[in-house]
C-alpha cells in the first residue's frame, strides 16, 4: 500500500546535479522550498547549478565512488541540514555503449563503480541518519535498463538491474522503520548522458562518431529533464515505490511484463524506426 509523503520543505540531497536530471531535480525541489544539497564530480558544471538556485543549498564536489567520503558528505549534511532529510537521491551516473566481446573491462568497471557502487555508498551513508529520523526516503536512480536487457549495454544494464535489486531489497528491510527506498526507472530523457559517456567506436558498426551519437540520442529521446524531476518528485510524495519517467517507460515496463523473452522483437524493431526517423530528419 502506497503512503503518502512530504519532501517540500525538507532537506535534499542530490548527487550528479551538476547536469541533467539531477539538476532539474535540484531546481524544482529548491523552487518548493527544499534546502539542496547539491554533489557532483563536475566543479563547474555544480557551481552553474547552484547559481540557478534561490533557496538554501550546500554545494560538495564528490567522487560517488568513494565510500569514505560519502560519509563525510553525510556528516556535512546532518551538521548543515536547517530542516530534516526528506530524501536522498542517488542520482549520479554514466554510460558505456559496447558489446561483451569488444568491452573494455577498465571501462565497464568505471560505470558500475559509480552507477551500482555510487548508489550502494549514497544509501549507507545516509540511511542511519534516516533511519534515527524515523523518516525519509532513499531515491535511487535504475532506469528503463533496469527493466529489459539490451544489446551493447551489458554494463548498463547490470548496473541499474543491480540497482533495482538493492533498492527493493532495502524497502523490504525499512518496513516499520518510517524510512522507505525507491526505484527511478526513466526511458530517454535529454541530459548529457551519452555525451558524457566513455566512446570508443560506434558499437552497431554504424560508423556514428560520439558527436552524432549524442545527437541521435537527443532525438529520440522522450522527455525533458524538468518534466523527469516533476515526475520523480511527485512519484516519491505520492508513496511510490518505483517511478516510471516517459511513455517509453510504460512500453518498456509492459513488454518485460508480457514478453520476458521476446521483448526486443518488438523494442529492437521500434529502435530502428526511431533511429530512422531521427536520420532522416537530420537529413533534411
Ligand atoms: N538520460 C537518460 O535517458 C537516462 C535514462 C535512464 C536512466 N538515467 C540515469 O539518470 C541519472 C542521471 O543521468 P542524466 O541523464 O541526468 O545524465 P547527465 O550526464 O546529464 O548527468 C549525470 C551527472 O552525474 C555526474 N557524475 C558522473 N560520475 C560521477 C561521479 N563519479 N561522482 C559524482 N557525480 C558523477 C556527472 O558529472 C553529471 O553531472 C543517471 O543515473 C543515469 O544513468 C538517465
Amino acid at each position: 500500500m502506497s503512503r503518502r509523503r512530504t519532501i517540500s520543505g525538507r532537506t535534499v540531497v542530490i548527487t550528479g546535479a551538476a547536469s541533467g536530471i539531477g539538476r532539474a531535480l535540484a531546481q524544482r525541489l529548491s523552487s518548493h522550498s527544499c534546502p539542496v544539497a547539491i554533489a557532483d564530480v563536475d566543479e563547474t558544471g555544480l557551481k552553474e547549478t547552484e547559481a540557478g538556485l534561490s533557496g538554501p543549498v550546500l554545494t560538495r564536489v564528490l567522487d560517488v565512488r568513494d565510500a569514505e567520503d560519502q560519509r563525510a558528505f553525510a556528516g556535512e549534511v546532518r551538521a548543515w541540514a536547517p530542516q530534516p532529510i526528506g530524501a536522498v537521491f542517488n542520482n549520479a551516473g554514466v554510460a558505456v555503449s559496447s558489446s561483451v566481446l569488444d568491452a573494455v573491462p577498465e571501462d565497464d568497471n568505471w560505470l558500475w563503480d559509480i552507477n551500482f557502487h555510487g548508489v550502494v555508498n549514497g544509501t549507507r551513508a545516509f540511511l542511519p541518519t534516516l533511519v534515527e529520523q524515523g523518516e525519509g526516503v532513499v531515491v535511487n536512480t535504475s532506469s528503463v535498463f533496469g527493466l529489459v536487457g539490451m544489446p551493447n549495454q551489458s554494463a548498463y544494464c547490470s548496473a541499474k538491474f543491480a540497482v533495482r535489486g538493492f533498492t527493493d531489497s532495502l524497502r523490504q528491510e525499512l518496513r516499520g522503520t518510517g524510512v522507505t527506498a525507491v526505484n527511478v526507472h526513466p526511458g530517454g530523457i535529454n541530459t548529457n548522458i551519452v555525451r558524457n559517456a566513455r566512446f570508443r567506436k560506434d558499437p552497431e558498426g554504424r560508423g556514428r562518431t560520439h558527436d552524432q551519437m549524442a545527437e541521435e540520442f537527443a532525438a529520440i529521446t522522450m522527455t525533458q529533464p524538468d518534466k523527469a524531476a516533476e515526475i520523480i518528485h511527485r512519484g516519491v510524495e505520492a508513496g511510490k515505490a518505483r517511478v516510471l519517467i516517459g511513455p517509453d517507460a510504460y512500453a518498456f515496463d509492459m513488454l518485460a511484463r508480457i514478453a520476458p523473452t521476446r521483448y526486443y522483437d518488438v523494442l529492437g524493431w521500434a529502435q530502428s524506426r526511431l533511429r530512422g526517423r531521427a536520420e532522416a530528419q537530420a537529413a533534411r
